[in-house]
This record gives structure tokens, sequence and C-alpha cells, in this order.
């Protein structure tokens, strides 16, 4: 392990006033958010969309590190390039997505377990020959009745920490992504109860494997009302308690933060990083994004798949990259 290689890397993902960009959805999710629109679910058309993104005139203004998928990171533009040398020629670093997904949890019902360690060192040392300079794997902990459980906590920890332990092996910045899902009538207490449980879980964890923090990024849900609650926390409480609950349990020699949007609305998504970033200027670490659907949505929904429409898909794209990068320093 290189800790000042890490360290380093983990720096340039956090520059300011960037974030990361995550398009390393599964193809099976691709295929949702492509059958929603009506657009053929085929490899042809997730290179045009992922074309269109990457080509995004000023991306990298914004954008420090791209997430890819497994096939997107092997995969060339219609110009014969590769996705990966592209993003490298204009300044953003290729990162990949690692994990196999998140499966239903044995005997745990309504809870689900992250899969992906089986052959993930031969995986992640490919990757790095290749290029990637770093990782990413999601852990889903669900609110509901009697869940989650303590099981349900500490064995997706503990994957994220045994993940962080092999990308550190092989010189790559693990992301660790906790995500406490946005889904259900629950409060914005119960989030932060369960948010700071799991986090306090997931820095054990990453104690006990020794993982190196200044080469790590924590990739976490917003402290934030359950989407369906009938009286949802405000902007400013979803920014104090966020901010509150990283200060109380994150150590200061953390890489960085750089939050999900997890179903956010582009607007909450962009005031609530704005606020965090704005109202608290001395924090141990900096605090940006990592979207997907917080960034790409609405491109994707005025592209439609139709090339007349990728002039203004890409404006889409480049103003909500902006708008998202502004939040990241406190100047929306
Ligand atoms: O793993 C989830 C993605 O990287 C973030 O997606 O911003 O749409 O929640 P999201």
């Amino acid at each position: 392990m290189n800790t000042e290689a890490l360290k380093k890397t983990a720096e340039i993902m956090m520059n300011k006033p960037k974030g990361l960009l995550a398009m390393d959805e599964s193809s099976p999710t691709c295929a949702k958010r492509f059958a929603a629109l009506k657009i053929p679910e085929t490899e042809e058309n997730r290179v045009r969309y992922r074309e269109l993104i990457v080509t995004t005139p000023n991306l990298s203004n914004y954008i420090s590190g791209a997430i890819l998928f497994d096939e997107t990171f092997h995969q060339k533009m219609s110009t014969g390039i590769l996705f990966r040398d592209h993003l490298n020629s204009i300044g953003i670093l290729p990162g990949i997505k690692v994990d196999t997904g998140a499966k239903d949890f044995s005997c745990h019902p309504n809870e689900k377990i992250t899969e992906g360690l089986d052959g993930l060192r031969d995986r992640l040392v490919n990757y790095e020959k290749l290029g990637a300079k770093f990782c990413k794997w999601r852990a889903v902990i669900t609110i509901g009745d009697n869940i989650p459980s303590q099981a349900c906590i500490s064995s997706n920890c503990n994957a994220l920490a045994r993940y962080a332990s092999l990308c550190q092996e092989n010189n790559l910045v693990p992301i660790v992504e906790p995500e406490v899902l946005i889904n259900g009538k629950h409060s914005i207490d119960k989030c932060n109860t369960i948010t700071r449980e799991t986090l306090k879980c997931l820095f054990d964890q990453l104690a006990l494997l020794n993982i190196y923090l200044p080469g790590t990024i924590l990739k976490p849900s917003m402290v934030i009302s359950g989407d369906s609650n009938d009286s949802r926390a405000d902007f400013k409480m979803v920014a104090d308690m966020t901010i509150k609950c990283l200060k109380d349990i994150c150590p200061d020699d953390l890489g960085g933060i750089a939050f999900l949007s997890g179903g956010q609305t582009n607007e909450e998504a962009t005031t609530h990083l704005n606020l965090m970033n704005k109202d608290y200027d001395s924090l141990p670490w900096r605090v940006t994004f990592s979207y997907a659907r917080a960034i790409q949505q609405s491109a994707l929904n005025a592209w439609c798949g139709k090339d007349e429409n990728s002039q203004k898909s890409q404006e889409i794209l480049s103003e909500r990259a902006n708008l998202c990068s502004k939040a990241s320093i406190g100047e929306l």
C-alpha cells in the first residue's frame, strides 16, 4: 500500500470546487431508467447516453472523478477512444463500482446485504493496471418496522471495511457508501439515530482493519426525513443535523465526504449541500457531492434517446453539475 499515492488521489477527488459524478448504474438500473422514457435498453444506447455525458463541454470544471460501471470501464466511445482514456484526457479521474449489488439478506426479511468480495482482489489488480484510481461499494440500510437489525448494519459495515482494505492494498481509493434509504414515513430523528449507528459501526470496522483514512472517501446519505413523511424537516434542519452527525462520528483525518443524492429532488440535493458549506466553514474534511440522479436525471429526460436533443441535454447536465459545484463551496 502506497499511502502517499492514496492520499494524493483522495485530495484530487476532493479538489474545490469539484465533486464526483456517479454514472455507474448497473445495466438493470440503467434499463429501468431508459424504460421509463421508452428508450430501447441496448448496449448501443448505453454507450450513446454515456458518451453524451462525458463529452459535455466544461464537465471537468465541476467534476474531479467519474464512477463507472464495469461495462463502461471497458467500452469505447463512437470515436474509438475508451471511456476511461477520454476521462483521463479531460482531467477527470476514472473510478469503478466494484460491488455486485445489494441482495436479499438471508433470514432477515426486507434487508439487504451487498455482495462482491469473492474474487475482488483479482478484479482490483486488473482495474488498477487499466488505470482506475478509485472504487465504490454501496451498502443499503433500510428503515422500517424493527429494521435495520444490528446484523444488517454490522455485516454490511464489515464488508465495506474488507472491500476498503483490498482497494488500499492495490493503491485504489475506496469510496465507502453506507446508504440509509430515504424511502418511508420515518422522521428525521429516526434517520439521525440509524445514520449514527451505521457510521459508528462503519468507522469501528474501518479501524479494526487498519484502513488508511486519509486515502478513504465516505459517501453517506444525508440525515433527512423519509420521503413519505407528512411533516418533512426543512432544508436548514437537514443541513444542521447532517453536519452534527458527521462531526460527532467521522474522524478528522478522513480523506473527504461526498454525498449521494438518494432520491432527493435536484433542488433539495443542491440546497442541502450549499447550506452545509455556507454555514460551516471550518470542517475537518471537504463536504461535496457524488450524485447520480441529481446531476443526470433531468438531462436524461431531455435526451430521451434522440440525437437531436443531445445539445439541450448536455446544457442541462452542465448546468446541474455547475450548481452542484457551487453548492460544494457554499456559493449557490
Ligand atoms: O450508489 C448510488 C449512486 O452512486 C448515487 O446515486 O445520487 O442517484 O443516489 P444517487
